[in-house]
């Protein structure tokens, strides 16, 4: 009676032993340590680090081995960024990174190199559009997503004239498209698009030609560092008791505390918001507030995400990332069990999420309606 029982705890010891035997998966975060994007940055690798936390370290059984690269969210160094992480340190899988622009070159180098990329930000739309491939999968959204979820808050709030505002990149301009293409749908009219080069915070011209133009709204595309100076200059203009001031849900995420009394009774458009009450969100937000003494944010829980993907596929073969097929088409497959709430990855592997109404209430980003259920983004010149 005892034997067969005996056999099978060898049998399951000495899978276990094999499995600590094997080398450690190698992690490459590329995330921006320095700069304006340098919480995002954090917020990330900790979430990330929570999800492998919560599996006891291990992922299929295998140890996981974390290697940083600083990307400054500055694109011209990218591409050796990317590769010190390719190259150098050899990972299995990059996670990263928060800025469009270095997220491109990241897509190419991994579309090139083969090597697994798994974007924990960066919207840019390319990525699961003409860039889109096997091994590159998302876990936050495309810039097309929360621009567009904007629009039709802004629409459904009876604005007709709108002006746009944000940094001249990839998703300052990819969201401003999203934006516009939902708010003219809803009857609204963009009037005017002002921009800034990233990461520039001199806002104080642009602030008065928007006094100038007296539109019904403004759209901002502004995050980290740089939304948290954007949003107390746009009060201290004045601008804040006479034209509302929308976007999409990086304006405010992240930023409350430095923003203070500016930021009071702004609407925002994101898949994440701050009291979404269901146990998987309840569970994240309590562990990550003990361990950091500081609440999560959507950043975080993006980061989150990706370590979740990435478990998925590692189950999926049996630790063996180097089975390409099956590690992706468990992906595909997979339901993401969100602390924003369940989603799918696209043909494109972008999430298929819904997108909340947020309004700032003290220092909560509160979710008061939704915005759209089950948005996917068109990638737009995909083939896969
Ligand atoms: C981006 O560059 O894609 C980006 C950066 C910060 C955000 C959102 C998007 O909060």
């Amino acid at each position: 009676m005892l034997k067969p029982v005996l056999a099978a705890l060898a049998l399951a010891a000495a899978a276990t032993a094999h499995a600590q035997n094997r080398p450690p998966i190698k992690v490459g975060f590329m995330l921006p340590a320095t700069g304006t994007f340098a919480a995002l940055g954090d917020m990330i690798e900790k979430g990330f680090k929570q999800y492998v936390d919560e599996q006891g370290g291990t992922l299929a059984g295998r140890q996981i081995q974390y290697f940083k690269v600083d990307d400054e969210s500055d694109p011209s160094k990218a591409t050796d960024n990317v590769n010190k992480l390719i190259k150098r340190d050899q990972v299995d899988v990059i996670v990263g990174t928060v800025h469009s622009g270095v997220a491109l070159a990241m897509a190419r180098a991994a579309r090139e190199s083969g090597t697994l990329l798994i974007v924990p930000n960066a919207g840019a739309d390319a990525i699961t559009g003409p860039l889109c491939a096997p091994n590159i999968i998302r876990s936050s959204f495309s810039n097309w997503q929360p621009g567009y979820a904007a629009g039709v808050m802004a629409a459904q709030k009876g604005y007709k004239r709108a002006v746009s505002i944000y940094w001249n990149y990839a998703a300052g301009q990819e969201s401003g498209k999203g934006f516009a293409e939902a708010f003219s749908k809803g009857g609204g009219q963009v009037v005017k698009e002002l921009t800034l080069p990233f990461p520039n915070v001199e806002f104080q011209a642009l602030l008065t030609e928007i006094a100038a133009i007296k539109p019904d709204v403004v759209f901002a595309f502004f995050a980290g560092a740089g939304a948290a100076k954007f949003v107390k200059d746009y009060d201290a203009a004045g601008l804040k008791r006479t034209i509302p001031l929308v976007g999409s849900g990086f304006l405010t995420d992240g930023v409350l505390e430095a923003q203070g009394a500016s930021a009071q009774g702004m609407m925002t458009a994101l898949h994440y918001a701050d009291g979404i009450d269901t146990p998987r969100n309840n569970a994240f937000r309590t562990k990550f507030a003990v361990t950091h003494k500081l609440n999560p944010d959507v950043y975080a829980v993006q980061g989150y995400d990706a370590a979740q993907i990435l478990a998925t596929g590692l189950a999926a073969t049996q630790g063996d990332i180097t089975k390409r097929d099956a590690f992706v088409a468990a992906v595909r497959k997979m339901t993401v069990d969100s602390p924003r709430g369940k989603y799918t990855l696209s043909a494109a592997h972008n999430p298929v999420q819904d997108f909340y109404v947020r309004e700032v209430k003290g220092r909560e980003n509160v979710m008061t309606g939704t915005a759209v259920k089950v948005l996917p983004d068109p990638a737009r010149g995909c083939r896969m």
